[in-house]
């Protein structure tokens, strides 16, 4: 199922792809990786400044988009209910908005694919309009716990047309067009649940408070100041955030510079360090605290990573990385830390497979719900691919060695972390590892390929 043309389509943008045909890929064992990438610009920043941009009055310029389909679904849905959405060049968008209150009732499907970030972004949208609206997608997302969004918005007065079993796509909605103040605390530490719920309450005549144990990424906290609202996020707890936002603020149309994505980043940073005799510099990596839970956990392993270059960009930290082959070892990771690295553990999985003594990830229940069950697909991959690991509840533990065998065929489950992971894995292993279908790597880093050949990789289709 497709939306149907967009204002993105019809100015030449790249088109939401769809999965057509499995596209096996298979990485082979790589000579050192050196040079410079620029990875593309965050995934989450970037559906967000689509967002705003429709809820801005005027015009929103962002630089620096990503281009992957699951983004590209955020702007077509952004077009339908009711902004303009145009390409200016690559990576180049303009969004002219139509402020808070006046969205339009889509009149198609709003087809996510694989996106469970700008399904769940734009519900909480949806449901602070006296709108309806039907949510769908790819096999992927129609598996996804949607019950944590519906809940809270259910709570502000939205109304469940109808869903699947076990509350999963397809949803219809009718939003309020009177969203009740809420103060809620998500029984997960979840970005996605958290910026749902403060989308809704941009309309609602109150005061919208959430409450979390465990601080996710702040993106939408941080762009809604920016674009005029009036939000707060104090401390609650010693891992804890609060934040509460004014209803019916009137946000203004901003410049946006999308950073380069840390969890896109993440794959050049660990084949650096798994790939004997490597030197490269990732650029532009966003330096957010509330993402950086990899590079904090690759240092404690001894990773040689020198932060270069640090700044501000687009109002975000970031700096330049130069990352070093390693001899890594084992480490315990937190599972307070989970929320500031939740899409990083398959490729953490992929490092500690190279490090000496075994690597203990801690709390990794949400990994269970993300585009696969990620905890089922890394075990998976690493038992195909001769890593001896284990999982003890929602830990997993892997121990590595400095030389793995690789080999075998890793199922992706429709799960572009998953695909590059293992093809980060190939890279540095004995043998080369493949994996059934790497499509939905344009989910999220559609130049993953040529830039990973540009530092040295070898691909085979
Ligand atoms: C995201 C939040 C995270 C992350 C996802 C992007 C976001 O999901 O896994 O890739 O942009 O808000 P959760 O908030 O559900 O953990």
């Amino acid at each position: 199922m497709q939306a149907g043309p967009t204002q993105a389509d019809r100015t030449g943008a790249p088109s939401p792809a769809g999965h057509g045909p499995a596209q096996p890929l298979g990485a082979l064992a790589s000579g050192p990786l050196s040079g410079r990438l620029r990875p593309p610009g965050d995934k989450s920043i970037s559906h967000r400044a689509l967002i705003l941009g429709l809820l801005a009055k005027g015009r929103t310029i962002i630089g620096g988009l990503l281009e992957g389909d699951d983004v590209l679904r955020t702007a077509a849905a952004c077009g339908a209910l009711g902004a303009r959405v145009e390409r200016l060049g690559p990576g180049h968008w303009q969004v002219d908005g139509c402020g808070i209150g006046s969205l339009l009732a889509p009149k198609e499907i709003l087809d996510f694919g694989n996106a469970g970030t700008g399904t769940r972004l734009m519900m909480g949208l949806v449901g602070g309009h006296p709108i309806t609206a039907t949510f769908d997608g790819d096999a992927s997302l129609r598996k996804r716990p949607m019950r944590r969004i519906l809940d809270p918005l259910s709570l502000m007065g939205v109304q469940i047309v109808s869903q699947a079993e076990g509350g999963r796509c397809p949803i219809t909605i009718t939003g309020s067009a009177e969203p009740a103040p809420i103060e809620y605390r998500t029984p997960v530490p979840s970005a996605q649940l958290k910026s749902a719920i403060l989308l809704a309450g941009l309309n609602s005549p109150g005061r919208t408070v959430v409450i979390e144990t465990e601080a996710s990424r702040d993106h939408t906290e941080k762009m809604l100041a920016y674009f005029g609202a009036r939000i707060s996020s104090v401390p609650d707890g010693p891992h804890g955030r609060r934040i509460t936002l004014e209803g019916r603020p009137e946000l203004k149309a901003r410049d946006v510079i999308v950073p380069a994505d840390p969890s896109s980043g993440s794959f050049a940073l660990v084949a650096a360090l798994i790939v004997p005799g490597s030197d490269v510099t990732i650029e532009g990596m966003m330096m957010n605290p509330l993402r950086i839970g990899l590079i904090t956990t690759l240092l404690e392993m001894g990773a040689d990573i020198q932060l270069l270059n640090a700044r501000i960009e687009g109002g975000e930290d970031v700096a330049d990385l130069r990352v070093r082959y390693s001899a890594l070892k084992g480490v315990d990771v937190p599972a307070a830390r989970a929320p500031a690295m939740i899409d990083e553990y398959p490729v953490l999985a992929v490092a500690a497979a190279f490090a000496s003594g075994e690597t203990r990830m801690n709390g990794l229940s949400e990994l269970r719900v993300k585009e696969s069950d990620r905890l089922a697909a890394v075990s998976a991959g690493l038992e195909a691919t001769g890593i001896s690991h284990r999982i003890e509840g929602d830990d997993l533990i892997v121990v590595g060695a400095p030389t793995v065998r690789g080999g075998g065929m890793v199922a992706t489950h429709l799960d572009h972390r998953i695909a590059m992971s293992f093809l980060v894995l190939g890279m540095a292993s004995q043998q080369s590892v493949h994996v059934d279908d790497a499509a939905m790597i344009a989910t999220s880093y559609p130049s993953f390929r040529a830039q990973m050949e540009a530092l040295g990789a070898t691909f085979v289709d």
